[in-house]
């Protein structure tokens, strides 16, 4: 079976995701056809190559990769640092293409090194995470984190080319694997309601990391977020969507000072606030509210919240980059499937709401 082809509009051009299981092994074949050149870079992390290492070399012959650390702690200039040494030693230039390997934080990283180095090299991102084939790697976002804050440093730069092969999942744990699927969750939710049902039917099946299951969700996600972002590269209203349990969500990682939750952990939380929200204006019914409940809590346990200060949360909220004008933007699920945005959500509202996943 051909991969599901598919092309992201962005400013500038168009370029395809390709979603499949064993894509890896005809890595040369989807880089040609998406037009990439001969002089190749590859990034990767010791954790990725020690699982799939072999398979992207035997893909790629002669590909000699650079390994930097990955996880949140190392999304910093001095990984970005090593990065372009790298480069500029083994003589990179501008018709050079860079090929991120690896999940969210290699790809943000790695990508913006593309996006920077020589004032801008073409970039592949073959994303090895569950969150990063489904979120992270499509979009163009890049950018790596400050001492002073997540993601503050960073550029759009969109890729050449996305290649998912959904069989490096299978390696993933399973903490890792859940924190993706959230995401996931959150596509069903915005934006299909189909892809909401197919999740609660398949539950088990993911968690199995059937192939034709995980090929199925990665596309039908990579579709939703393509949509979406080519619609509205620079988060005009139409992205703002993709915020859905993510403001709740980022509040939550940010008083845990991110050590506690996976931030797909803290947007499932963040989906409970945003769906209690929403039948609290008659936007959404119980029995959506509770089948998304149900869902998040089959998934498995979350990391409990219920030692977080209700106020310290709300003015976490409260300092988030989506305040326009001294605003609380806020997206709320409009049954399963759709979504409106609501600037006059009350501190009272989000009091009660964030009781409801038990913070205090
Ligand atoms: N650019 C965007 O639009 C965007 C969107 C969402 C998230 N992000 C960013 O993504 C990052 C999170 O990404 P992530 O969750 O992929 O984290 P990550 O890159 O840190 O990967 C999580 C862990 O999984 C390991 N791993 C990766 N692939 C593996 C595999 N196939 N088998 C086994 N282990 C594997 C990694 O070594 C790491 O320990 C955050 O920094 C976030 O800001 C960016
Ligand atoms: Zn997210």
């Amino acid at each position: 079976m051909p991969p599901t082809r598919i092309d992201v509009e962005s400013a500038d051009r168009t370029y395809p995701v390709f979603v499949a299981p064993g894509l890896v092994r005809d890595l040369a074949r989807w880089l040609a056809e998406a037009g990439v050149g001969e002089r190749r870079f590859v990034v990767s992390s010791p954790t990725v190559w020690a699982h799939h290492g072999d398979a992207v070399a035997a893909a790629l012959p002669g590909a000699e990769p650079l390994l930097v650390p990955d996880g949140e702690r190392a999304k910093n200039h001095r990984t970005l640092s090593r990065i372009y040494e790298w480069l500029i030693e083994s003589g990179a230039d501008r018709g050079s293409t860079v090929i991120a390997v690896g999940g969210g934080v290699i790809g943000d990283t790695v990508g913006f090194a593309a996006a920077s180095y020589l004032r801008g090299v073409d970039l592949v991102q073959v994303p090895t995470t569950l969150l990063a084939q489904v979120d992270s790697a499509v979009g163009g976002k890049v950018g790596v984190n400050h001492p002073l804050g997540k993601n503050l440093i960073g550029a759009f730069h969109p890729p050449v080319a996305v290649i998912a092969d959904t069989t490096l999942i299978e390696t993933l744990p399973r903490r890792e694997l859940r924190a993706g699927l959230y995401e996931v969750v959150k596509y069903g939710v915005i934006a299909s309601r189909q892809l909401f049902d197919r999740i609660v039917t398949d539950l088990p099946k993911i968690f199995a990391c059937e192939a034709d299951v995980l090929w199925t969700i990665v596309a039908a996600s990579c579709r939703i977020k393509a949509d979406i972002v080519g619609a509205d590269e620079r988060e005009g209203d139409r992205r703002r969507v993709l915020n859905y349990g993510h403001t709740a969500g980022h509040a939550l990682e940010a008083v845990t000072r991110y050590r506690r939750l996976r931030h797909g952990e803290a947007v499932a939380y963040g989906m409970l606030v945003a769906a209690r929200l929403g039948v609290g204006r008659g936007l959404l019914d119980t029995q959506d509210q509770a089948a998304l409940a149900e869902l998040i809590g089959r998934m498995g346990p979350l990391p409990s919240v219920t030692d977080l200060p209700g106020g310290d949360v709300l003015d976490a909220m409260q300092r988030d980059k989506k305040v326009v004008a001294g605003r609380l933007h806020m997206v709320l699920p409009k049954g399963l499937g759709d979504t409106v945005i609501v600037d006059d959500v009350t501190p009272k509202e989000i009091r009660l709401a964030l009781r409801s996943i038990g913070v205090r």
